[in-house]
């Protein structure tokens, strides 16, 4: 007979957990037969101890089986889903997905809402009136089969043992393990059902990963978890020294989205973009070489037809298409600005007090119960680099009636102008 205590005391002395314990003591967390303070002294003496790789895939698996997979074996073709572990102004996804579905890859996405300074692609999609992101699971397998490609959110019975952990870690200082972190955002990558992944593991001040050492770890134990589990996987470290694009908030960045499949992205965007889709085209079979993979991906956001798809799916999920051809209507009307105070370059911008100045206005929730507002955040107008002279405007704040002054604030602070002209690497690693 297997006893919790046992677990956490062997967790505690630096021990390793077999497969066996680790599924026994995520089964019994689900049912409710584990209490809150016994899992809590596990997951610290987890904080202080780690996991082998080998655990922290047992616990993947385990918290995958803790509820519904979705089965898309019925959809012909190779299916392929991304995951970025959280960045500022991340508008991926929207622009990827109908990208991709253009080019013929099936793309079947579950994805999550904003917490904190991160943003989530479903606000974001909300952020189109009438757009529905709750669909049933035979619905959403019909509609990648007619047009390719769905973004819903995640099914309520998806790796519900992540959900419960994910709650607990939040409250008691153990979000930061890099062996939990993996197992968790991978339970539900292979709960999910695609069978070949790409991870956008973030770098930088706006994103959990602080450097890059403790980034290839993370990356390469989910490459690895995913792997063990019969997946296609690749991952990417991108920098997340500076928010993605310019527009941080949810229906701006619809509206970044937009523009760039339109071919009017920012440089930043559309190069980490087109370096996802080109490992998924190649994952995908539709293409054999990296560099072409590239080029056609590039041609469908110049030729309008990634656009076209995203239409079709707005249309497929019931949202209001004609927002697509009237973008400003995500926008508030009411805007303020936040003007440079001296001369020089952008050396640095702060995206996670940018991502917080952002949910000050309102497009984050401070806590789960939170109701964002749609068409507020910030629109930078410089990035790291740029030269601006004083009195330039560095952001446009799209405002309803909260957080004015202290997002101001937080942007200004945010923001250091020097007189170093950096450069930044975006593309910093590919992990296979
Ligand atoms: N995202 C997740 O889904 N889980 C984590 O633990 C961290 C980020």
């Amino acid at each position: 007979m297997m006893h919790i205590i046992d677990l956490i005391t062997k967790k505690r002395d630096g021990h390793t957990l077999n497969q066996e314990e680790i599924s026994f003591l995520i089964h019994n967390y689900t049912q409710g037969k584990i209490p809150d303070y016994q899992m809590s002294a596990f997951l610290m003496a987890t904080y202080f101890n780690q996991m082998t790789d080998e655990e922290a895939t047992f616990l993947a698996l385990a918290m995958r089986d803790s509820g519904d997979s979705i089965d898309l074996s019925s959809i012909k073709g190779i299916k392929v889903d991304k995951h970025s572990t959280g960045g500022v102004g991340d508008k991926v996804t929207l622009i990827l997905g109908p990208l991709l579905a253009s080019l013929g890859v099936k793309f079947a996405k579950m994805s999550g809402r904003g917490l904190g300074h991160t943003g989530g692609t479903i606000d974001k999609l909300e952020s189109i009136p009438g757009y529905q992101v709750e669909i049933k699971v035979e619905d959403f397998i019909q509609q990648v089969k007619d047009i390719g490609i769905a973004i819903v959110g995640q099914s309520g019975d998806v790796a519900p043992a992540d959900k419960k952990l994910y709650a607990l870690r939040d409250v008691t200082a153990t979000v930061d393990v890099i062996p939990l972190i993996a197992s968790s955002i991978m339970s539900k990558k292979l709960a999910s059902g695609a069978d070949a992944i790409v991870l956008d593991v973030k770098v930088g001040h706006g994103a959990f990963m602080k450097t890059e050492e403790e980034a290839v770890k993370l990356a390469k134990l989910m490459v690895e978890i995913g792997r063990l589990a019969g997946k296609q996987m690749t991952a990417i470290l991108t920098g997340m020294d500076e928010p993605l694009g310019h527009k941080i908030g949810n229906g701006l960045e619809v509206f970044e989205a937009i523009e760039t499949l339109h071919g009017k992205g920012p440089k930043d965007l559309v190069e980490v973009t087109v370096e996802i889709g080109a490992h998924l085209l190649l994952d995908a079979k539709i293409e054999s070489d990296f560099k072409r993979a590239k080029e056609r991906l590039n041609q469908a956001l110049k030729d309008e037809s990634a656009f076209l798809k995203f239409v079709e799916l707005v249309k497929a999920q019931h949202g209001d298409v004609s927002v697509l051809y009237h973008p400003e209507s995500l926008l508030s009307e009411k805007v303020e600005q936040v003007i440079a105070l001296s001369d020089g370059y952008i050396m640095d911008i702060n995206a996670l007090d940018i991502g917080k100045a952002a949910m000050r206005l309102g497009a984050g929730r401070e806590t789960k119960e939170d109701k964002v507002l749609l068409d507020v955040g910030v629109d930078l107008h410089q990035k790291i680099g740029s030269k601006v002279k004083k009195g330039d405007v560095l952001a446009t704040l799209y405002v309803r009636d909260k957080g004015i002054e202290e997002a101001k604030e937080l942007i200004l602070n945010a923001i250091t102008i020097g007189q170093e002209h950096k450069t930044l690497q975006l593309i910093k690693k590919t992990i296979k």
